[in-house]
């Protein structure tokens, strides 16, 4: 059976700040799709990481659906009034247009999507962060797609020997999808030059070599570009279809145990170590640190199992205490050098305006 997965996401409000959405909003998100059940969409499951609330749906209308697509921002939408309602903080700040056009890129929420024919077991891994942006996830997909020391089958399994292909995209480029595809291993260190530029350079999908089928889907949104302001950093979210042709479920996981540091955190203007977390967690430390959540399902003729929380073990309970050394260790230097970010991540804040303002008081002196 051929079966897409989409997931649709967006910060419609949360209580606190930018902590977690009230549940009354997550009731009415879930009871709105979940009644396209047997209808529009096969099954559902609607979450939340952090300030976004995901909705993750499977169907048979192949990617970019109209029906689909507006079915997830109506009900973003109604939970965009009732978040007003509610008086939760930032209602309907990542809904950044008024009206629908046949797709929400474009108009705030992340999209991912993945439509493929489905193997007679069809195991797959939704990944959602908070408090960061798309290129958080290149350097987890280089090691886990690249990297022999994070994904052995490469060297272990003959249906990953070939390696994988990857569609690069510049999201600094606005006007259109400006994307590059690059082979690994033949192109390593070509994927790797563009990978270690993560606010510029975003990993969109892998391809198998080995079978051609699309194994991973991220969002690429960058909200400042559609904005022409700060609103809120991107949040991303990803699929990835796992085993046989493809890593395995923990060679994909296995690089979340650096903790990387990513941009994000306060403001979305500082850098942080990437936390992997629960299904459902909130955020706290200077509005983070950026979180990761992992929920792996297996799929059949569109129907999901329920979701396993993969970063609910007491192996990651261990990294999230090394990461908020991480964490602790770069907030000792406040506002200083690496710890915030380049001026180019922070133009379209207030410090640019200070900047302006302090630029007329220099003087020059021989
Ligand atoms: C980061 C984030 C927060 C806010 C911060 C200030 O993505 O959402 O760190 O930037 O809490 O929020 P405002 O300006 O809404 O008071
Ligand atoms: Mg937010
Ligand atoms: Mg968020």
């Amino acid at each position: 059976m051929r079966t897409t997965v989409t997931v649709i996401k967006a910060d419609i409000g949360s209580i606190g700040g930018h902590l977690k959405p009230s549940e009354g909003l997550l009731k009415l998100v879930k009871s709105r799709v979940e009644a396209e059940k047997g209808k529009l969409i096969i099954d559902c499951y609607v979450s939340h990481t952090g300030d976004d609330i995901a909705i993750l749906c499977t169907h048979n209308k192949g990617k970019n659906s109209s029906e689909i697509h507006k079915m997830a921002w109506d009900t973003l939408m109604e939970g965009a009034n009732l978040a007003k309602k509610q008086g939760l903080y930032g209602a309907g700040q990542d809904l950044l247009k008024d009206a629908f056009s046949g797709n929400v890129k474009g108009l705030g929420p992340a999209v991912a999507e993945l439509e493929f024919d489905e193997r007679p077991n069809e195991p797959f891994l939704f990944f959602a962060a908070d408090k960061t942006d798309p290129g958080a996830y290149n350097l987890p997909l280089y090691l886990g797609f690249c990297d022999p020391m994070h994904c052995s089958g490469l060297i272990l399994s003959s249906k990953m020997a070939k390696g994988f292909r990857f569609e690069i995209m510049d999201v600094s480029y606005t006007e259109k999808d400006r994307i590059i595809t690059l082979n690994a291993p033949e192109e390593l260190y070509d994927i790797a030059a563009l990978l270690r530029d993560p606010e510029r350079f975003v990993v969109a999908a892998v391809y198998s070599k080995e079978s051609g089928e699309q194994v991973t889907a991220a969002s690429t949104t960058r909200l400042h570009n559609i904005a022409g302001k700060y609103v809120g950093k991107d949040d991303p979210i990803m699929l990835v279809r796992v085993q046989g042709n493809f890593p395995a479920t923990g060679e994909v996981l296995s690089p979340y145990a650096l903790g990387h540091y990513v941009a994000g955190f306060m403001r979305g203007s500082h850098n942080g170590p990437l936390m992997p977390v629960k299904l459902n967690s909130t955020i706290s430390y200077f509005d983070g640190p950026p979180v990761v959540s992992c929920a792996a399902f297996c799929v059949h003729e569109g129907h999901l199992t329920e979701a396993v929380d993969a970063f609910d073990h007491p192996f990651w309970d261990y990294v999230r205490q090394e990461v908020s050394k991480k964490g602790i260790e770069i907030r000792r230097q406040g506002f200083f050098g690496n710890a915030m970010l380049p001026m180019s991540e922070l133009e379209y804040g207030g410090i640019a305006d200070k900047l302006r303002g302090l630029e007329e008081r220099f003087v020059t002196k021989d």
